[in-house]
């Protein structure tokens, strides 16, 4: 990545009053959190998402998809957010301040981006950090499931499952309406660490591209996605974010005047 394209890019990041950002599981890589689909460490590379993400799945075998779930929840509890999730939350903070905004739709269910700063943070694929019981409909914390068992399950008797959207499910009506209003009303478009590949999540990349608003890939890998972006940075987003910030001279002159 030259500093060219990075110099471009924090132009159109600093004339802009909307953006959209638009995650998925790059952004918390470097946090030590797994990714989907590289090859040998990738989680599906190393399980079948059809034994244990898939709505039925759950419905046949509910312990072992509860237990994996749990497993990859404590992955998430170790994890602390890293330099890529700050900078968007930074980036955030700052277009508030000037009366525009920054809206992050995240394919992730790990709460970093919040956990790094971020508000209002729109969860297309749901959160590990919530349970909720299938009997009840009733929604708790992960901090308030007893997991001395698996299933675990309410006081209700339900089992409890993680909120998050496995295969066969649909979205959350809330969510998908929140990105779509966010693609539509943005001045540029950034794309994170996302293979985009999944849809209907990955079909926001392309609304936002038939918008022909300005795009930005930040990946350190090339995606279907890339040859349609008007700029590509290639790299790791807790090293590129950061360093976009920095040519947008936050916490200079430049950027407060
Ligand atoms: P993938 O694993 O498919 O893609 C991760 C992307 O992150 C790839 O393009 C990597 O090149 C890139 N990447 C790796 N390290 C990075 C870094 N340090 N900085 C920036 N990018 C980096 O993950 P997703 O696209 O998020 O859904 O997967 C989408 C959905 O597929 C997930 O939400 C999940 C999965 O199945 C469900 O479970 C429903």
């Amino acid at each position: 990545m030259d500093d060219t394209e990075l110099r471009a890019v924090a132009s159109l990041i600093r004339d802009a009053n909307r953006i959209a950002v638009f995650t998925g599981a790059g952004v918390s890589a470097e946090s030590g959190i797994e990714t989907f689909r590289q090859p040998q460490t990738g989680l599906w590379a190393r399980y079948d998402p059809m034994e244990l993400a898939h709505v039925d799945a759950l419905a046949r075998d509910p312990e072992t998809v509860t237990r994996w779930y749990h497993w990859r929840f404590s992955k998430c509890a170790d994890a602390k957010p890293n330099a890529g999730h700050h900078a968007i939350a930074e980036l955030q903070r700052l277009k508030r301040a000037r009366g525009g905004g920054v809206d992050v739709v995240t394919q992730n269910i790990d709460g970093l981006h919040q956990a790094g700063g971020a508000e209002d943070v729109i969860e297309l694929h749901g959160s590990i950090l919530r349970w909720r019981c299938q009997k009840t409909g009733s929604m708790r914390a992960i901090e308030e499931v007893d997991f001395s068992a698996f299933p675990p399950r309410s006081e209700a008797g339900g089992i409890l499952r993680p909120d998050i959207v496995l295969f066969g499910e649909m979205l959350p009506e809330a969510a998908l309406e929140a990105a779509e209003r966010a693609v539509l009303s943005c001045d540029v478009f950034l794309t994170i660490g996302t293979s985009a590949v999944v849809y209907p999540a990955a079909g926001y990349i392309e609304m936002a591209i038939s918008r022909g608003v300005p795009s930005v890939e930040v990946d350190p890998d090339a995606t279907p996605m890339s040859t349609h972006m008007t700029h590509t940075l290639a790299g790791p987003s807790g090293d590129v974010l950061p360093r976009l910030l920095e040519h947008m001279g936050v916490g200079d002159d430049t950027e407060r005047s």
